[in-house]
């Protein structure tokens, strides 16, 4: 007889492989992130985004694992489950991932030990960045499904230049949402060069910014 599923659908888990350029990263996550929403003892504060496996997160991962970063400084905004700045950890770099959801970070440091690997984290929110200021600047800021909202297009458009080295890059991937084109217009405006090329999973394009023009 199987057991019955934990009441907290926080450790109802379903383990997950994606596949990297070489290798591979193995995690596990809430098998239903939905359940998440009447569940009285998570953050009700905003939408439990961090528990899905988005294909932007994929995509970014594999993007990462095609060229290694030995000792490079390495940042990752709203990492969800953490598999890109798990892709940087594997290739040598240091890696800070971080979220505003403190559940998002357990599982990405669970998933890093799982690896094999150090990720630090911190709790930290696009709006109150002074932690992220203060260990930067960073040779490269990653960020996977994040340019949903006029507020989050907004927040980050102003605070990634700050963020990234005179020579660093940021790396945008985004399932093509309906705000990405306004986020690519003014970013041309901050950034030495804004490319675009499509990631390994399907309808997601991966955005590269390098050189923040404030410098
Ligand atoms: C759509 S999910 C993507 C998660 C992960 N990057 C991926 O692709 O699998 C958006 C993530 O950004 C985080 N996030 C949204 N707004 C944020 C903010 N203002 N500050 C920090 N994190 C935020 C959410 O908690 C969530 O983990």
């Amino acid at each position: 007889m199987e057991p019955p599923p934990p009441t907290d659908p926080r450790l109802d888990l379903v383990a997950g492989t994606i596949e990297l350029c070489a290798g591979s990263i193995g995690f596990v996550r809430p098998r239903d992130a939905t359940a998440l929403l009447y569940e009285d003892e998570v953050d009700q504060a905003y939408p439990p985004y961090w528990a899905e496996l988005w294909p932007s997160g994929v995509a970014l991962a594999h993007a990462v694992s095609a060229r290694a970063r030995p000792g490079a400084a390495v940042l990752e905004l709203g990492c969800g489950l953490g598999l890109p700045a798990i892709a940087a950890a594997l290739g040598g770099a240091r890696v800070l991932a971080t979220d505003r959801s403190p559940d998002a970070l357990t599982f990405t440091a669970v998933n890093a030990e799982h690896n094999g690997v150090a990720v630090q984290t911190a709790v930290c929110s696009w709006e109150e960045p002074d932690e992220l200021l203060h260990r930067g600047p960073w040779d490269l800021v990653l960020a996977a499904d994040v340019l949903y909202g006029q507020r989050n297009v907004d927040t980050l458009l102003a605070l990634l230049p700050r963020l990234v080295a005179r020579d660093g890059e940021a790396w945008i991937a985004d399932p093509r949402r309906p705000l990405a084109g306004e986020f690519l217009r003014a970013a041309r405006e901050r950034w030495a060069s804004v490319e675009t090329a499509p990631g390994r999973e399907a309808d997601v394009d991966i955005h590269r910014l390098s050189r923040p023009l404030w410098w």
